[in-house]
């Protein structure tokens, strides 16, 4: 027999197992990266952990003496995480199974007590949604500052009137002033923020009390534990509650996923003007990296990894779809595989909007650069309207007009 620290069986140990050992490769593979994925997310656990035992006492399954203590047990494991102290190890299933047994080693009878009218598959879409919401206000807390950074760049830029080339096809094309470059990523954050918002609402809902996926088994007052979890709302059809799974983790990572679109174009552009080939601006030399071979380079990695978080988000998104494609309804295991790039996306999107921010802030304007690359062709398209509105001609004569003159200039030239 499996027993864990607290000299339990272990939780697939039902006792009604013939065949002797189990195997412990397939084991391996069957908890997969569930110990330090659910790790991380043990602080949202062991929060739900607490309301639903509250629950618990509210449904008289608990005394007020029984939910004190063990609200205390759960108060000191989470100091204990924060020290360092608790792992998930191999002889638990997951995270789960590590909060019951620590409480049992503490508390004994009462630490088994705990998983009443509960299962680890609303448990772990608790902890999910309490990580999420929490990881998805903070993504836009950093939107909202990397936005205000954009147009504190913006006011800069037009305080000293900054004009450079803007570009289509990778082609000169018109002047661009520097501000209105600069706020078109304040208002992509502004949109952004809007899809954040419907991920978060969507996230804001309380799966705790739907146990399997059927209910639970004796009444719980779910608006109390949502309220007292601080959900918006209950996910009332507990059938919804698992169906949901994945689907609104996907929800939130798209979130993130178009975050990090204008991140990545954001590392585009900049990577470009910041190459010696245009030199419009500069990252501060404490921001590069020097290479371990060539002694003159100053390299930008932080913005080809700005760049690369978008595929990246993506990936993670498209991952966690892939996995809800074809589940009919009810608990899976395959959820479990979404943990990763959920966890990952979020925190990498976290970060990297921060990151975003600090560059922005520090990003340096060369006038001198964007003064040289502003060459006379530019301004042709503005010569031509001139020519419209002086000699009330049409477009299309201008045009030519403007073009022609070019072509004398630049004798045997071929115009771009
Ligand atoms: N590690 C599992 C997950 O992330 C926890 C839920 C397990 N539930 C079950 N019925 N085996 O999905």
């Amino acid at each position: 027999m499996t027993t864990t620290p607290s000299g339990q069986p272990s939780l697939w140990d039902t006792g009604d197992v013939a065949g002797g050992e189990r195997d412990a490769v397939v084991d391996a593979f069957c908890r997969g990266e569930d110990a330090s994925l659910d790790h991380v997310l043990l602080p949202f656990d062991v929060r739900g952990t607490a309301a639903h035992v509250r629950g618990l006492g509210r449904a008289g399954v608990l005394t007020a003496q029984e939910v004190q203590t063990l609200d205390a047990a759960l108060d000191e494991l989470l100091r204990e995480w924060d020290a360092g102290r608790f792992t998930v190890g191999a002889e638990h299933e997951d995270g789960h199974t590590a909060i019951e047994d620590a409480l049992t080693q503490r508390l004994g009878e009462l630490g088994r007590k705990v998983h009443t009218a509960r299962s680890r598959n609303d448990q772990v879409l608790t902890a999910l949604r309490l990580f999420a919401l929490e990881h998805l206000r903070q993504v836009d807390d950093a939107a909202t500052e990397l936005a205000e950074a954009f147009a504190a760049k913006a006011g800069e830029a037009r305080a000293q009137g900054l004009t450079m080339p803007g570009y289509t096809h990778g082609q000169p094309a018109m002047p661009l002033e520097v501000a209105v470059w600069c706020e078109s990523f304040r208002d992509a954050l502004a949109d952004d923020r809007r899809t954040l918002a419907a991920a978060i609402a969507l996230t804001d809902q309380s799966p705790l009390g739907s146990a399997s996926g059927f209910g639970a088994p004796i009444p719980l007052e779910r608006e109390a534990t949502a309220r007292e979890l601080g959900f918006a709302r209950v996910q009332a059809n507990p059938v919804y509650c698992q169906q949901s799974r994945l689907k609104l983790e996907a929800a939130a990572l798209n979130a993130c996923a178009q975050l990090a679109w204008t991140l990545g174009q954001f590392a585009c552009d900049a990577l470009l003007f910041t190459s010696p080939a245009y030199g419009f601006l500069s990252l501060p030399q404490a921001m590069t990296t020097g290479s371990s071979l060539m002694p003159n380079k100053r390299n930008p990695d932080v913005l080809e990894l700005l760049r690369a978080l978008h595929p990246s988000v993506e990936a993670a998104a498209a991952e966690v779809r892939m996995l809800g494609v074809r589940l009919g309804s009810g608990y899976h295991r395959d959820f479990q595989m979404s943990k990763r790039p959920f966890l990952y996306g979020l925190e990498r999107t976290r970060t990297g909007v921060e990151v975003a921010r600090r560059v922005v802030e520090r990003l340096q304007f060369n006038p001198e650069a964007m003064q040289a690359a502003l060459t006379p062709e530019l301004y042709m398209t503005a010569t031509a309207h001139e020519l419209v509105i002086q000699q009330g001609i049409p477009f299309r004569d201008a045009y030519r007009q403007v073009k022609a003159q070019r072509h004398q200039r630049h004798e045997g030239d071929e115009a771009p």
